[in-house]
């Protein structure tokens, strides 16, 4: 309490007390009464004000306000005055409690009022449509060709796409002095793992892990440093297949393919091979396909050709075979691979296959 106001007339206190709250009230004045408008207040306003009420509250008839002194001043006061100056503090207590009361009631009814109309829901109101997404091209086309390959009596192979030497180099037949071993052409994590290059790396888990005989097909990511430009991205997607039993030939291999090409394109699908290399088939070929758009004419797809390229192929080198513990003289098998993401860019006429990984909605959208 100040000095000031220990020097006054216990009443004079009472007094001083009630005129100190009635200046701050007075903003709040507007909030009393039966029927307010409080329109004009924001809900954010109104909390506001309310917490201010609160403190207001503290402030005037809290344990350390002072009318709170005054009634300790009760006790101390000549007996004769005892009972009025009781019943002054008692009656200025309950109508400071009863201004403040209906004020708080006013705003609280306005604040529930209005955060329930925020939170009502207009069921006028048009819906929203969900946006539903697409798959992407390359997952359709994975799953064509898984479709036509399961059919075949092909099982699916999920491999791996960081590995070891051993898996992307040594077991499928790839000298230590093969360029593609160099950090020029793979990349490698800093513990000398490399991401793999080829799909063919699931060739080697897949018999080890299913032994022989095996007919799979592992689709899935794979990663060189070859510079982005419209046919080519440091990381696109392949398809491995893979078939070792015993007499396998390369009429196996030739039937297999052109199967899948004629229900991957349509019955009238013609098929070529030419001979070409790589250090885990042999003999090892590239193989193409008639042109889908033009049926072998010359076209802008085709580049006038007649044909497209899809992939390489060839009889499993007996170094592989070997590498998983399969007798080559025992078993022979044929093995193939080919790029989706040109495939890709083929059948759905892109100029670049870049666009396929760009993340941009509106291009993906188009796909159904
Ligand atoms: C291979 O990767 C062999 N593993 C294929 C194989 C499997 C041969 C089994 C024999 C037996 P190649 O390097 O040609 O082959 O790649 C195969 C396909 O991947 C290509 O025809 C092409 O469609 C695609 N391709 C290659 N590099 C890129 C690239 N940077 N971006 C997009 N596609 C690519």
């Amino acid at each position: 309490m100040a000095d000031s106001q220990k020097d006054q007339e216990p009443t004079q206190q009472v007094e001083s007390a009630r005129k100190a709250f009635e200046q701050e009230f007075g903003r709040f004045v507007r909030f009393t009464g039966i029927s307010v408008n409080l329109s004009d207040l924001t809900l954010e306003q109104a909390l506001l004000e309310e917490r201010a009420l609160t403190e207001l509250r503290t402030r005037h008839l809290g344990k350390k306000s002072e009318l709170a002194s005054c009634k300790k001043l009760i006790g101390r006061v000549a007996s004769e005055q005892r009972a009025p100056f009781g019943q002054l503090v008692q009656a200025t207590e309950s109508a400071l409690t009863e201004e403040l009361d209906q004020a708080d009631r006013n705003l609280k009814a306005y604040i529930e009022a209005e955060q329930s109309a925020r939170e009502s829901i207009d069921v006028t109101l048009p819906g929203r449509r969900p946006r539903y997404g697409h798959r992407h091209p390359i997952s359709l086309l994975r799953e064509r060709i898984e479709d036509i390959f399961v059919a075949l009596g092909y099982a699916i192979e999920d491999g791996r796409e960081i590995e070891t030497d051993f898996y992307n180099f040594d077991a499928l037949n790839i000298p230590p002095t093969h360029p593609a071993r160099g950090s020029q052409d793979t990349f490698y994590t800093t513990d000398g793992f490399a991401l793999r290059s080829q799909t063919s790396t699931v060739q080697i888990h897949a018999m080890q892990r299913r032994g022989v005989p095996v007919r799979m097909i592992a689709p899935g990511r794979v990663f060189r440093r070859d510079t982005p430009d419209p046919t080519h991205n440091p990381m696109f997607f392949q398809v491995e297949g893979l078939c070792v039993d015993r007499g396998i030939t390369m009429a196996h291999l030739k039937g297999t393919v052109a199967e899948f090409l004629s229900r991957m394109f349509g019955e009238d699908t013609l098929t070529r091979f030419r001979p070409s290399y790589f250090p885990f088939t042999e003999p090892s070929a590239e193989f193409d396909f008639s042109c889908f758009k033009c049926k072998g004419n010359g076209c802008r797809i085709c580049k006038n050709s007649g044909w497209i390229e899809l992939g390489g192929s060839g009889m499993v080198h007996p170094n592989v075979l070997r590498a998983v513990g399969v007798d080559p003289q025992e078993y022979s098998g044929f093995a193939f691979g080919l790029g989706i993401d040109r495939m890709c860019a083929l059948m759905y006429g892109l100029d670049d296959i870049r666009l396929l990984f760009e993340n941009d909605v509106r291009f993906l959208e188009q796909f159904e």
